[in-house]
């Protein structure tokens, strides 16, 4: 027996935390439920690694600090406070989801785990898994799409990367915050049913696969209960029907209550200085003393705290600091990067050949890097950021600046080219851009759209008259490529005006390098859109977004401000949501309505056909088909297997039962095979309470993108249940 009995590797996390909860006095106890944010206080502790959080350990029992950080697009340092600390910057989640690569998700979290760990963090606040509804939404580019199945199994395998540096992650924002408008107030409401089968079954595939340590809250009340006191969201979905072990965080700011909040199953008070008054130190003790809080209750927080920390290796593989190789990790954020472009149009004029006499570059600041998205998860470059452009207005201004990334496209470009003119214009003057653009072979507008945590964007449509610079240059070159760094999907007024388009999102710290090699064809664009790009905003659910309202205009800004209380609901400002589970891609083909660009579509520089479908049913489905590249190059595809279920509403829902990556050499056959995870063709039955298969026919559509299906199948599933 050691003199720590609870440090004995041999016994199970729960057991060595329900040694150690046996030696905690109550003030350790409620030491260890409760925190601040340590950039704020006066002298911060000197165990603290400065990050987001910092929760206070016990050294007498060796139960190490909690040392916090943003997130999941590389370890962030958004109002600079550890002073030039700079990371590596993933591309955005909408392009790691752009991807459709579970293996790449999972090296991109070990590499995001690893610097976390390198800079002396044990926890790291991401991923995200909230589904997109609202195209707008300012914090899209830190989530993975509208799919429940994408979106769990990337943000799972990226979880299960980054724990594998014996850190914890923290899976957020639970559940429905899906606008940024009014999202302290703002309360959601949805059916349950279309919420299991939607937005919480991304939060429990994530879970499934990833496990990680913590969850975070929602700062949005979810049907009447804010999410962190939502006894229904913690302790009956997550921790009752899913047997979640792990402990609950709250959101920064987003505790209201002691009593309530404790008994809901909120297990920890995050970024404390941001509530009105800090409910979980001694407000909880008192608490707790009265038996208002059973003591079990209390217990049980600091066992789920403990138990993770131990599961996850913090205990036995203490985070320390160390240096990091920055190199190899920029490797990891470029191939990231090439995988998350997304070729939207190209009538030929791509790859662009080295043989090229002038190219001319134009816009977005691509003579000096890429554009990252705002808010806590902003990443501060290594060396310092290519261009910053203070926020003086908004609901960011607190903790953004325009940050773009010290990697030129323009730089890129031209060190893949040898005897071709590569100029560059800025593209704030339309007509100096229009005339570099018409001397050149190829014009390549860059055009960008800042979004932020905070703020959702006003319009769907890119800012600053960028859609006229691209028309304008558009007149002047027939030869035009558009290369987007958008936080979300945009309207693309000009597209039958311009040759080619990528999606490159925010392409993070080496996005650059990533386009000029997919514009030369060093890559072949293997990007899927993991969100649907819409015609017009009227076609959205909520043509408007709910309580938001614009200030006066303001010289130079066009960021929206929003307000509390524009739509009262019974004393209180709601969000209905009558897609229910039919989000994005399923409400577009239940509604009728083509979008832009689908759900699931991206070129390549080759081609592929599908054929040989073959479908079987019984409990699930099984799917088999071939892929051919029938094009001149090797390139990569993702064939996608939809299903056609009959939902609640006994209407038709169009699901994403599974795909498969596949590279291929040219003239190149692959068989793939898909089983769908059974809850994606089941609905859930409250009552039961459970998912539940009827015993019939299902069709079983495979395509290119969610609207373009080119095999059709069936089969006969068996009915069944299963638990929740
Ligand atoms: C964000 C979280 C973040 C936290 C800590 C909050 O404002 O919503 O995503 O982890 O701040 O920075």
């Amino acid at each position: 027996m050691t003199a720590q009995p609870w440090m004995d590797t041999s016994r199970s996390p729960d057991e060595r935390a329900a040694l150690l909860i046996e030696q905690l006095t109550l003030d350790e106890m409620i030491s260890l439920v409760h925190g601040p944010m340590p950039s704020m206080l006066d002298t911060p502790p000197a165990d603290a690694a400065m990050g987001a959080g910092y929760i206070p350990g016990v050294a007498r029992l060796g139960i190490p600090p909690l040392n916090e950080t943003d997130a999941s697009l590389g370890v962030a340092n958004p109002r600079k406070i550890r002073k030039g600390d700079g990371a590596t910057g993933l591309p955005s989640g909408l392009s790691l989801a752009s991807t459709w690569d579970p293996q790449l998700a999972y090296a991109a979290g070990a590499m995001v785990g690893s610097e976390a760990r390198d800079k002396g963090f044990n926890v790291l606040l991401g991923g995200g898994a909230n589904l997109t509804r609202e195209p707008r939404n300012g914090r899209n580019f830190e989530y993975l799409g509208e799919d429940p199945l994408l979106a769990g199994v990337l943000v799972g395998e990226a979880i299960k990367g980054a724990q594998s540096n014996q850190i914890v992650c923290t899976l957020k924002h639970f559940a429905l915050n899906d606008q940024e408008t009014c999202r302290h107030v703002v309360d959601a409401r949805i059916d349950e049913g279309a919420l299991r089968e939607s937005d919480l079954l991304a939060f429990q595939i994530a879970i499934e696969i990833g496990a990680p340590g913590s969850v975070m809250c929602a700062y949005n009340r979810v049907n009447g209960e804010w999410a962190g006191e939502n006894d229904f969201l913690l302790n009956q979905v997550l921790k009752t029907d899913w047997g979640y072990p792990g402990w609950v965080m709250s959101d920064w700011g987003a505790v209201h209550t002691t009593v309530k909040a404790a008994l809901a199953g909120m297990d920890q008070e995050s970024g404390e200085q941001l509530d009105r008054e800090v409910y979980f130190g001694e407000l909880l003790k008192a608490a707790v003393q009265q038996g208002e809080v059973p003591f079990e209750r209390l217990s049980n927080m600091v066992h789920r705290i403990l138990r993770s920390l131990i599961d996850k290796g913090v205990f036995d593989k203490p985070a320390e600091k160390r240096p990091t190789d920055y190199e190899a990790n920029a490797k990891v954020a470029q191939a990231a990067a090439e995988a998350g472009v997304v070729m939207l149009k190209n009538d030929g004029v791509l790859p662009l050949k080295g043989t090229l006499r002038k190219i001319a570059v134009i816009g977005a600041h691509a003579d000096v890097g890429v554009l990252s998205g705002g808010g806590s998860s902003q990443v501060l470059p290594v060396g310092g950021a290519g261009l910053e452009i203070p926020v003086t207005m908004g609901m960011s201004s607190a903790f953004s600046q325009v940050t773009y990334h010290p990697s030129a496209p323009l730089a890129a470009i031209r060190g893949l080219t040898r005897n071709t003119q590569v100029v560059y214009a800025s593209g704030e003057d339309h007509a100096a851009a229009a005339a570099l653009a018409k001397d050149a072979d190829v014009a390549i507008v860059f055009a960008d759209q800042w979004a932020t945590e905070a703020e959702d964007l006003p319009t769907l449509s890119l800012p600053n008259n960028q859609d006229a610079l691209i028309e304008a240059v558009a007149a002047a070159n027939a030869k035009t490529v558009v290369v987007l760094e958008t936080g979300t999907p945009v309207l693309t007024p000009w597209l039958d005006k311009v040759s080619a388009l990528l999606q490159a999102w925010y392409p993070g710290t080496r996005g650059g390098e990533a386009i000029a090699r997919i514009l030369f064809g060093e890559v072949n664009p293997s990007g899927r859109l993991p969100i649907s790009f819409p015609r017009d905003v009227a076609d959205l659910v909520r043509p408007e977004i709910p309580g938001m309202i614009f200030g006066p205009p303001v010289e130079g800004k066009t960021l929206p401000t929003s307000f509390p209380g524009v739509q009262q609901h019974k004393g209180r400002f709601s969000v209905e949501h009558p897609e229910g589970a039919d989000v994005g891609y399923r409400w577009f083909a239940k509604t009728g309505k083509p979008t832009l660009f689908p759900f699931g579509f991206g070129l390549s520089y080759t081609a592929f056909a599908y054929a040989g479908l073959a479908v079987e049913g019984g409990e699930t489905l099984t799917v088999n088909l071939d892929v051919t590249n029938t094009g001149a190059v090797a390139g990569i595809d993702t064939p996608q297997v939809y299903a056609l279920v009959t939902g609640s509403d006994g209407k038709e829902s169009q699901r994403l039962i599974g795909w498969s990556r596949v590279t291929l050499a040219p003239g190149e056959t692959r068989r793939v095979t898909v089983v769908a995870d059974p809850r994606l063709l089941a609905n859930y039955d409250a009552a039961l309470p459970g998912w539940r298969i009827a015993e019939g026919k299902v069709g079983v559509v495979v395509g290119t993108s969610a609207e373009a299906l080119t095999l059709r199948g069936e089969a006969t599933l068996t009915a069944r249940t299963m638990k929740p």
